[in-house]
C-alpha cells in the first residue's frame, strides 16, 4: 500500500514537473510572438513611412516649383567712373526637360511672363531628344538685355544606369564614351530668344555689361583671362557656368556676379543636416544659394528638374530665381558701415 501511495506522488510529481516547461514554454512562446508582432509591425510602420516619404519626394516635391527672389549688392572696388546697376535678373537652370513636361514648361512661362532685364540658363537644359521641342516656347517675353544660356553635363551625355552607379566609384564610367552633337538644341534656344554661348563673351555697349557663358565642364584658366582681358575696365563683368568647379578662378578673372546650377541643392536634405551631397566640389553647406569667392558674389541655383532616373526631391523644392541685383562701381559709391565694408557679399534679403 506505501509502496502504492509513493508511486502515486513520485508519478505526481512527474506530472507537475512536466506541466511547468510546458507552462513556461507556452509563456516564453507568447512573449516571442509578442516580439515578432512589435517588431513586424514597426518594419510595417517604417516601410510605409518609407514608401510614402518615396511617393512624395517623388511624385509631389519634384513638381513644387517655386519663384524665391533674393536682393543682392555687388561692387567694384578699382572702379571710377564705373556706373552704377539696378538689374532684375531671373536664374533658371537644370530644367532637364525630357518629352513630357508640359507642366514644367508651364510653370516657366508663367515665370517669365514678366519684366526682367536679364534671363540666365546655367545647363542641363534638356534630359532626353524629344525635350528639345521645348526650348523655343520657354520664355513668354523677351527680357529688356537678352537671354543667355550655357550647357551642362546633361545636355552632353546620354547617362546610363551604370554611368550614374558604378560612375560614382570608377571614373572611367563617370560619362557615356559619346558626346552628343548640341547643335538641335542651340537652334532651339536661339529660336526661343537664348543666346546660347561656348566659352564666348558679349558686351551690352549701352548698358556696359559684360557677360561670359562658360561651357561643361569648364575652361581653361588662360582661355578665360583672355575672355576677361577684352572687357572694358568699367563693366559690370556676369559669369555663367554650370558645373560649381574651381570657384576661385571666377574671383581671380574679376567677375562681381557668377550663376551656376548642377548642384540641384542636394535633391535630398536632411532637417538640421542639410544636403546629403553636392556632386561636385563645394561643400554641403555651399549646395545651393549666395557664395562667396574673393570679391565674387556667386548664386547656385536648386534648379527646376533632375534625371529622371533619380528624380526625388526632399525638403529641397524645384526653384527659379530673381535676383535685384544693384551694383556699386566702388566702396565710396555705396553707404556702408565698417562692417559691412569687411564682407564680401552682400545679401540684403532673401531666401538662401
Ligand atoms: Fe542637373
Amino acid at each position: 500500500m506505501q509502496a502504492k501511495i509513493a508511486w502515486y506522488l513520485i508519478m505526481l510529481l512527474f506530472k507537475r514537473v512536466r506541466r511547468k516547461p510546458g507552462k513556461n514554454l507556452k509563456k516564453s512562446k507568447s512573449g516571442a510572438v509578442k516580439l515578432v508582432g512589435i517588431l513586424s509591425l514597426s518594419g510595417l510602420g517604417l516601410g510605409l513611412a518609407g514608401l510614402a516619404l518615396f511617393l512624395y519626394g517623388t511624385r509631389v516635391e519634384t513638381r513644387k516649383y517655386r519663384l524665391e527672389t533674393l536682393k543682392l549688392r555687388t561692387r567694384s572696388r578699382a572702379a571710377a567712373g564705373g556706373r552704377r546697376h539696378d538689374l532684375r535678373i531671373l536664374h533658371l537652370s537644370d530644367l532637364h526637360l525630357s518629352g513630357s513636361d508640359d507642366h514644367k514648361v508651364e510653370f516657366i512661362r508663367s515665370v517669365t511672363d514678366d519684366d526682367y532685364d536679364i534671363v540666365v540658363l546655367t545647363g542641363d537644359v534638356f534630359e532626353f531628344e524629344h525635350g528639345i521641342k521645348y526650348g523655343e516656347h520657354l520664355l513668354s517675353r523677351k527680357p529688356r538685355l537678352g537671354a543667355y544660356a550655357v550647357f551642362g553635363n546633361h545636355d552632353y551625355y546620354d547617362y546610363s544606369i551604370l554611368n550614374k552607379t558604378l560612375g560614382r566609384v570608377i571614373k572611367k564610367l563617370r560619362h557615356p564614351a559619346r558626346k552628343k552633337d548640341v547643335t538641335p538644341h542651340a537652334r532651339s534656344l536661339r529660336q526661343g530668344g537664348f543666346t546660347v554661348l561656348v566659352n564666348e563673351s558679349v558686351h551690352l555697349a549701352d548698358e556696359d555689361i559684360y557677360i561670359v557663358g562658360i561651357d561643361y565642364p569648364g575652361i581653361a584658366e588662360d582661355e578665360l583671362m583672355s575672355l576677361m582681358a577684352m572687357a572694358p575696365p568699367q563693366s559690370l563683368r556676369l559669369g555663367l557656368f554650370h558645373l560649381p568647379r574651381k570657384l576661385e578662378m571666377l574671383a581671380d578673372a574679376g567677375f562681381h556676379m557668377a550663376f551656376g546650377g548642377h548642384t540641384h541643392g542636394g535633391q535630398i536634405r536632411l532637417p538640421g543636416f542639410g544636403a546629403l551631397v553636392t556632386d561636385s566640389e563645394l561643400a554641403r553647406h555651399e549646395a545651393s544659394g549666395v557664395l562667396c569667392r574673393g570679391e565674387t558674389t556667386i548664386h547656385i541655383s536648386r534648379g527646376l528638374g533632375a534625371d529622371p532616373r533619380s528624380n526625388i526631391r526632399l525638403f529641397c523644392p524645384p526653384a527659379a530665381t530673381v535676383i535685384e541685383l544693384s551694383h556699386y562701381p566702388g566702396d565710396n559709391a555705396i553707404d556702408l558701415d565698417q562692417g559691412e565694408r569687411e564682407k564680401r557679399c552682400f545679401v540684403e534679403s532673401g531666401d538662401i
